[in-house]
């Protein structure tokens, strides 16, 4: 069953995306068992496509995907991306297999450089033979520790090559450079969304998988401290799921988006301590919150500049930082707390 909260932000993504351009339209979703994977599934499957969604459930959960399984127009495959073969025609792809949470993806480097890189590659060829669109899920850590802030995509970025962080920054570098390339070589219709934090319901919580929403979430409900790393001044910009979903969605059919690179994201910057500080008020939780050394190369600024998207699209983020929040919690009490790992 797929609860009213999320039912609700499906309606208010359909109203945004033109219902005609997916209808009928087959698409793959690779890491269809994720956070953003599985909402583009639910989208995608609204609006009248059909869906192929690949995971091989490595952070992804079937509980994301379980309420589409019986439909006749979507079928899962467990497969790694790097390996994934398909011989039905397909339209678009949203390529969004990854290794996202920095704890889980520093104790498996390769494969999170595997996952970009030959997953990626593999996904250009698919794309290539059936003349499709493909979308690749970018991100803000292309940046590294950005010193222009907000980020302009014209910046090129601060990053270790060699960090705790190189895995999974220079990964997606691998991949933007390589799309683009496969943009410029063949006319490949490449779309690359570097995505700023996004959050809402299915983010994970649990242990290495959490990211800091969902994990201070979790631990304000059960009056756990809320573990903030370093002074908490660093700052993030949070991105409600619709925002991401909706920009995706549109970058994806957008003819002047062809081999751009496009932020997408909330430009509301926010420090650590001040996430934790609003949760602890809208749970009215007892926590206390402790701090904790913060992780090498931890970005200490991310903000989008957020004019792009809007220039190319005729439409940015909109869901206010306060409204997302309480949707997020009101989503996450409605669940058993997920065990810790
Ligand atoms: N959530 C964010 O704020 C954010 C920000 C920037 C970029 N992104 C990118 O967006 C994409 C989706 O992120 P998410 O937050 O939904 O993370 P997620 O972990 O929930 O989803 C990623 C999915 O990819 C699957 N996967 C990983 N490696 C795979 C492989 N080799 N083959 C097949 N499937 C594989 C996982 O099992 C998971 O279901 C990722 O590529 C991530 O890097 C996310």
């Amino acid at each position: 069953m797929i609860d009213d909260i999320i039912l609700e932000d499906l309606e208010n993504i359909k109203k945004l995306v033109k219902e005609d351009k997916f209808a009928g339209k087959n698409v793959l979703v690779t890491g269809g068992a994720g956070f953003i994977g599985s909402w583009l599934c639910d989208v995608f499957i609204s609006l009248g496509a059909k869906v192929v969604a690949v995971d091989d459930l490595s952070t992804g959960r079937m509980k994301n995907i379980d309420h589409l399984t019986k439909n006749p127009k979507f079928k899962f495959v467990k497969c790694d991306v790097c390996t994934f073969k398909n011989k039905e025609k397909i339209e678009f792809i949203l390529h969004m297999a990854g290794h996202a949470s920095p704890d889980e993806y520093q104790i498996h480097p390769i494969e999170t450089l595997q996952t970009s890189a030959f997953g990626s590659a593999n996904m250009a060829e698919l794309a290539r033979k059936n003349d499709a669109t493909l979308l690749f899920a970018s991100t803000s850590e292309v940046y590294g520790d950005a010193e222009v802030v907000p980020t302009p995509e014209s910046y090129w970025g601060k990053v270790n090559p060699i960090g705790p962080r190189s895995c999974y920054d220079e990964g997606k570098r691998f991949a933007e450079a390589l799309l683009v390339a496969y943009h410029k070589q063949y006319g490949l219709d490449v779309k690359i969304p570097r995505i700023f934090n996004s959050y809402g319901p299915r983010l994970r919580e649990d242990g290495l998988y959490g990211r800091a929403m969902s994990r201070f979430i979790a631990q304000a409900r059960a009056n756990d401290a809320i573990t903030v790393y370093g002074d908490g001044k660093q700052t993030r910009s949070f991105c409600y799921i619709t925002d991401t979903v909706t920009g995706l969605m549109l970058l994806t059919t957008n003819e002047k988006a062809k081999g751009e690179v496009v932020n997408i994201g909330n430009s509301k910057e926010m420090t650590i301590l001040e996430l934790a500080k609003r949760i602890k008020e809208i749970t009215k939780c007892k926590s206390p919150v402790t701090f904790h050394p913060l992780p090498k190369d931890d970005p200490k600024r991310r903000c989008p500049y957020m004019s792009k998207l809007d220039a190319l699209v005729g439409w940015k983020p909109q869901v206010k930082f306060e409204d997302g929040l309480r949707r997020t919690i009101k989503w996450f009490s409605s669940k058993p707390r997920d065990p810790q790992n």
